[in-house]
């Protein structure tokens, strides 16, 4: 497996790669992960069972490094398949195919890094990017979209319907899950407050600048409402700005990044998750697996209709979809579910019945290795 995005950071690549690496690994004969080298990841790399080759990069994408590199890991490792967490690292593999040195190159995909080209404003070198995606795009074996809105956007780009699945993005209910936080809530000032809760990287495509503005009017109507907004970025000063140009400092706090271990803590904080992403191209929502997350913890979620995320909320079951951009839709559905507890918690314990089902890492990753398996005819 490759990826471009690992664990120290975090994000919802990460995240993707770190939960199907494990699983990947419990299935396959062998597994390695290719991954470039970050500050802090001996302490992620001794926790994991299979070997892990960090690349030193200088920011760069995994495309040169990994042609030298992987030459080499074939001749020690007798490898049927690659499994790229994004579609530029994808070169090395398909010349080790073509050569005969491995069956299958297999792709997944997400979505910003399907419409993205980090060389736009370099006219020649824009062009041989847009060059290399489509040979990737016509010479990788098989794509796994997350969603279905992604499926329809390799379409566009000329993957054909039998080169893909859609195979969603998934949780970890036994990482997510419901736990008494009423400490924690007194120590943060929380006391009683309703929350409204976001956890994200702050980037303006998450619209938590739509929650804000919603904010000021839900507190009309719900005056202990409290906005609590997990996860850090370069959209924070902005929104910390917007929130006292509102008159909200009272309402709102930014914790900042929150470490991994209590995460799950975080979100036990909340009774309703709110993220109303807002389509801004290249930078479209593939996904959202923080809503699963906040629905493994029991918790409702509101998000908006842009890209994927009609794949991850299941609209009247497991949240509500409203149109993005719209504060006022959001203020009022907000306000309904507040005023309307019976149906918030059934739309929490709907959320958390429907990770433990179907959206969860384990049946997720065991239905993509059975898929490459049989691509493969092992
Ligand atoms: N430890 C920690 N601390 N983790 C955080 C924090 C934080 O403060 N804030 C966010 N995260 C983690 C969440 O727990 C989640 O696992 C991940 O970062 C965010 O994932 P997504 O909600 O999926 O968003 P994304 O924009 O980073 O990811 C992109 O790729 C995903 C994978 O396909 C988007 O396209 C998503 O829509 C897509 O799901």
């Amino acid at each position: 497996m490759v990826t471009q995005d690992f664990p120290p950071e975090y994000g919802g690549i990460q995240t993707y790669s770190y939960e199907h690496a494990r699983r990947l690994y419990g299935q396959c004969g062998w597994f390695g992960l290719i991954c470039p080298d970050k500050p802090g990841a001996p302490a992620v790399d001794e926790g994991l069972d299979f070997p892990v080759y960090r690349i030193k990069t200088r920011n760069e994408l995994l495309i040169l490094p990994l042609l030298r590199k992987l030459p080499g890991l074939l001749t020690e490792h007798s490898v049927d398949a690659m499994f790229h967490s994004q579609w530029q690292t994808a070169a090395a593999s398909i010349r080790a195919r073509n050569r005969g040195r491995i069956k299958k190159v297999f792709v997944a995909a997400h979505i910003r890094e399907l419409l993205f080209n980090p060389y736009e404003k370099l006219p020649g070198l824009g062009r041989a990017f847009e060059r290399y995606k489509k040979w990737v795009l016509r010479e990788a074996d098989h794509f796994y979209p997350v969603s279905d809105y992604t499926a329809g956007q390799l379409k566009k780009l000329g993957v054909e319907d039998d080169r893909l699945t859609v195979v969603i993005n998934g949780t970890d209910p036994e990482r997510f899950h419901p736990v008494d936080v009423r400490e924690l809530k007194k120590e943060l000032g929380l006391g009683r407050k309703k929350i409204l809760l976001t956890i994200t990287r702050l980037v303006p495509r998450k619209g938590i600048d739509t929650v804000l503005m919603a904010l000021a009017h839900i507190r009309k109507e719900i005056p202990d409402i409290h906005h609590l907004i997990v996860g850090d970025g370069p959209d924070r000063s902005r929104l910390e700005n917007l929130a006292k140009e509102l008159s909200l400092t009272e309402q709102v706090t930014f914790t900042g990044r929150i470490p991994y271990e209590m995460l799950n803590r975080y979100y036990n904080l909340g009774d309703l998750f709110v993220m109303p992403s807002r389509t801004r191209i290249p930078d479209i929502e593939g996904f959202g697996i923080v809503f699963l997350e906040a629905n493994s913890c029991g918790l409702p979620v509101i998000g908006s209709d842009s890209g994927g995320i009609p794949s991850a909320i299941l609209h009247g079951e497991t949240g509500l979809i409203i149109p993005e951009g719209d504060a006022g839709i959001l203020a009022r559905e907000t306000i309904r579910l507040f005023k309307d507890e019976k149906r918030m918690h059934k739309l929490g314990d709907q959320g958390r019945k429907r990770v433990l089902r179907e959206a969860n890492w384990d049946v997720l990753s065991a239905r993509l290795f059975t898929d490459m398996k049989a691509r493969m005819n092992l």
